[in-house]
């Protein structure tokens, strides 16, 4: 029995969720409010049999013990896999020596900044020398409340202040080196790093604190801020301020205010603004972006208006705009599909601070600005299109062509067609220049890329004439499917835009049950987002757990010419789903059945669609058209329907 097994065995999917949410027994059933929407009426079920959850409300999505705490912490797999296994009990894997000395000195650095965070901060509270401190936090209208959920603290005007209380719990100097708390002198003693500075702990998303950003309270002359070096524990590039305590908000607001300093986070939050997390003084990195695509697609980087600041956050949205997921659209031009394009499926906002003023005086000013300010944050779009104008000679042609080949990289983005063509037209209109020329370059610039989409490299490409029946009927079909995607980078593409065809939503990691194949599925996924599909990096990317998984996948069909691979891969992904809506079926045919008759009309709905979903399935399975989409041949088939 594999480790997901075994840790699926052990724990109870009702007790564990029931630790998140109150449940209530309903017949053979257990329902709650939706944890991950706000509803009236519960529509949340987990279903004790089947170990599995669902919500038949608005977010009409369902797992199992994985998916749920996944969703519900923000977590990805590996560390799901980890935290769970954990919980169960259920070694992972035995680690070799190496990785147990890593592990536990790591431990063991945490606790001595742990420590240190809980010393600093008696200090602050109840040290005389800490007076000073004490008044600049109240200057800065921090609350005594803030001062404790920051755990914010003080650094006594000392070289071994620090050093010994720590050494007088057992640390060694050596290791407080290491833990970024001490330097070292070149005769090999150690003096504290941190002196006469207000100390404000910097945590990972997992709330242990892990460095610090230390302020200075004089008005000038030295460093204003030393932050923590790179440890084992602290990298500044892969954190974000404030993020361990604005998870939540972000989730519930579904939109994340990104913000340069300490002293914004905690300005925002002690206001109430609580979804606002800050880079620390480094431009928008790819693992914060990723970070925080766990819990949102949907950004507002708060930017400076001096030009470093500008110049900054049009790194960061470099960063994010390469970053965040794409989803594929159609392209069409005037004598039909052309292809696919890859969208951002994310939403980028920049919130532009009056000139002179960051988060933190806004704020404290008049938190209704602050707010007023997220709402009216433009668009990516509008954005650079404002910057480009302001310092773009208008009546120069070169300069006017220049914007436009600027901007279509940003226009091809949008998602929404009707949005992409009105910033088209704005564009025009704000470069005086006809909007049929913008349209124009942008419909061109699609096209191309469209017809470079792997998978459909010809246009009108027919197909062959009768592909020889494969094995597609295989018990492990999860493992099946998978394979047959890692063999094919390309096949995964094409599949989704062949269920577009039939109006069915794409593969998606929900389709697979087992955790590790979902797990490799969605790594799969996230890599070739990135343009990656090396087998090796995947196995790299992924816990261990699925990395043995992913050896022991059924073999796929040898060799075949892509149509068959085509085929073969929408009839494996359809079987997936039909599986999965015939499991959903059952369950609300069951809550039917015991629900009173007042909320019988809600499963009746969900009822329908699970069945309209289902049956656009069955049709696109027990059809053959689906081999000879618009892609493959130009001839729609409708007439093959039903
Ligand atoms: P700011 O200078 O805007 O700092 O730098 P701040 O947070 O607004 O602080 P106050 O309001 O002057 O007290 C923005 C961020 O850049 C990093 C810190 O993370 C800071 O919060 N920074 C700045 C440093 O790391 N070192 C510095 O010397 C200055
Ligand atoms: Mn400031």
């Amino acid at each position: 029995m594999g480790v997901v097994d075994e840790i699926k065995e052990r724990l109870d999917i009702v007790e564990l969720i029931g630790a998140y949410v109150p449940l209530q027994r309903a017949g053979r059933y257990y329902r709650a409010l939706c944890p991950f929407h706000a509803e009236k009426t519960p529509s949340f079920y987990v279903f004790p049999d089947s170990q599995r959850w669902h919500c038949f409300g608005a977010c009409g999505e369902g797992g199992d013990i994985f998916t749920f705490v996944m969703k519900r912490e923000g977590w990805d797999f590996a560390t799901a896999l980890e935290e769970l296994a954990r919980r169960a009990g259920v070694e992972l894997r035995p680690r070799t020596p190496e990785q147990a000395r890593a592990d536990e000195e790591r431990a063991r650095l945490q606790s001595a900044v742990a420590e240190a965070a809980r010393y600093y901060h008696h200090l602050l509270l109840h040290a005389p020398e800490a007076e000073r401190a004490r008044q600049y936090l109240a200057r800065r209208g921090l609350s005594a409340e803030t001062i404790a959920r920051f755990q914010l603290g003080y650094s006594l005007p000392a070289w071994e202040a620090l050093r010994n209380h720590l050494t007088g719990r057992g640390f060694t100097p050596a290791e407080l080196v290491r833990a970024g708390l001490l330097i070292e002198r070149e005769d090999g003693t150690a003096y504290d790093r941190f002196r006469d500075r207000l100390m404000i702990p910097v945590r990972n998303p997992q709330g242990e604190t892990i460095g610090f950003g230390a302020r200075t309270l004089e008005a000038e002359g030295v460093p204003k801020y030393i932050n923590s070096p790179q440890t084992p524990l602290f990298d500044k590039s892969h954190l974000l301020f404030g993020l361990d305590m604005a998870r939540e908000a972000i989730r519930h607001e579904d939109s994340v205010v990104v913000v340069e300093g300490y002293m914004d986070v905690m300005q925002a939050h002690q206001a109430g603004f609580r979804n606002v997390v800050a880079q620390m003084g480094t431009a928008l990195t790819e693992t914060q972006v990723r970070l925080l695509k766990r819990y949102t697609r949907r950004f507002i980087l708060a930017l400076d208006p001096d030009a470093a600041g500008v110049q900054a956050t049009l790194r960061g949205l470099e960063v994010a705009r390469e970053t965040l997921d794409r989803e594929l659209v159609p392209v069409f031009n005037p004598r039909g599909l052309v292809g696919f394009e890859r969208r951002l499926g994310a939403e980028i906002r920049v919130l532009t601070l009056p000139s002179g003023q960051d988060p933190d005086d806004l704020i404290r000013q008049d938190p209704a600005r602050w707010t007023a300010l997220v709402q009216e944050s433009l668009s990516v779009v509008e954005f650079v299109l404002r910057r480009l104008l302001a310092e773009t000679d208008l009546e120069d042609a070169k300069g006017r062509a220049r914007v436009v080949d600027a901007m279509i990289p940003l226009l091809r983005d949008v998602g929404n067609p009707v949005e992409r063509e009105a910033y088209a037209q704005k564009i025009a209109r704000a470069l005086r220049i006809d909007a049929r020329t913008v349209l124009a370059r942008l419909h061109e610039a699609e096209w191309q890329a469209a017809q470079r989409m792997p998978g459909i490299s010809e246009t009108g490409r027919r197909l062959a004439p009768e592909p020889p029946p494969t094995p597609s009927a295989v018990a492990d079909l999860e493992g099946y499917c998978l394979a047959t995607l890692l063999r094919q980078p390309w096949l995964l593409d094409a599949i989704n835009r062949t269920l577009a065809e039939w109006d069915i939503p794409p593969l998606h990691p929900g389709d697979f049950n087992d955790p590790t194949c979902r797990a490799a599925f969605a790594a799969w996924e996230e890599m070739l987002g990135e343009g990656i599909s090396d087998l090796m990096q995947l196995k790299e990317r992924v816990p261990e757990a699925v990395a043995f998984r992913l050896d022991h996948l059924p073999e796929p069909p040898p060799d075949l010419a892509d149509e068959q691979w085509l085929r073969e891969g929408v009839q494996t992904a359809l079987r997936l789903r039909e599986r999965n809506l015939r499991r959903v079926k059952t369950e609300l045919r069951a809550l039917t059945e015991e629900a009173p008759p007042a909320e019988t009309i809600q499963y009746g709905q969900a009822l329908e669609e699970n069945a309209r979903a289902l049956l656009r399935v069955q049709q696109a399975l027990h059809s053959r058209c689906w081999a000879t989409v618009s892609f493959w041949a130009e001839a729609p088939c409708e007439g093959e329907l039903g």
